[in-house]
């Protein structure tokens, strides 16, 4: 009995620490923590003044001042300071409550950059005026340059032919400087080779003659054939 006494103290405190965690922790997708409490995010074009009282509850806010606004439920302190537009923008909507102020690059110029953190340029023209798309804000002016210098209009490709046939040259003339290069040093290495082996033959021949001429003229018979004759004439 008291084991199981025990048992269940120690399921209740866990029980209670899990309920305690989860319910201070878990506020709604609209709601703040504050201390222990979740109290309701201020609706946008509002800040929040003081938080709620009891859990789940209304908290006091106040709308944005002139010149700042708030886009999103929310529980800051403050409304954020309307964004000014630059000398080379102008403004396309007023800054409002729950929205800043928009501004865009003046007539006849663009910026293409993410939130226009460069300066405004000014929109390009089209040779022979062959526009595609006409510039806005954030785009520039796109031209149709097909047919400016090559024949052919509507493959975009051919605007750069000669792009091409100046790839297709330079690996071509290293393809071939390479080849080039390794039939000089094949040649030069078997020249040698041949060389080397017709210096060799030619002093192993000097050194010795005896394979090429054989026992024919001057040789020791001979000789002393012709010793065997003078004798004779002088024994006669
Ligand atoms: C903002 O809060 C309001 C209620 O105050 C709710 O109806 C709305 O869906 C919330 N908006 C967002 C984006 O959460
Ligand atoms: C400019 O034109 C592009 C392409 O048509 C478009 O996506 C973009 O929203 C336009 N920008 C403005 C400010 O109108």
């Amino acid at each position: 009995m008291a084991r199981q006494e025990r048992l269940l103290r120690q399921l209740l405190i866990l029980w209670v620490i899990v309920y305690s965690v989860s319910s201070t922790s878990q506020c709604g997708t609209d709601e703040f923590q504050f201390d222990t409490l979740c109290c309701q995010l201020c609706p946008s074009g509002t800040h929040l003044f003081k938080p709620c009282q009891e859990n789940h509850g209304m908290s006091k806010c106040i709308p944005c001042e002139s010149g700042f606004f708030m886009n999103h439920n929310n529980s800051e302190s403050s409304c954020f300071r309307c964004s000014l537009c630059r000398d080379d923008q102008e403004e396309v909507a007023k800054c409002f409550q729950n929205a800043d102020r928009e501004c865009q690059c003046k007539q006849g110029t663009y910026c293409n950059s993410e939130n226009c953190v460069e300066r405004c340029l000014p929109c390009s023209s089209c040779p022979n005026n062959k526009v595609i798309r006409q510039c806005n804000a954030t785009m520039d002016t796109l031209c149709d340059l097909s047919d400016s210098e090559s024949g052919n209009p509507s493959d975009p490709e051919s605007r750069m032919p000669c792009f091409h046939c100046v790839c297709l040259s330079e690996s071509l003339k290293a393809v071939v400087t390479t080849a080039a290069i390794i039939i000089i040093i094949a040649a030069f290495i078997a020249a040698s080779i041949a060389l080397g082996f017709c210096v060799y033959k030619l002093r192993s021949r000097c050194r010795d003659p005896q394979p090429s001429t054989g026992p024919s003229a001057g040789s020791p018979v001979e000789e002393s054939k012709s010793f065997q004759q003078v004798n004779e004439v002088m024994m006669v």
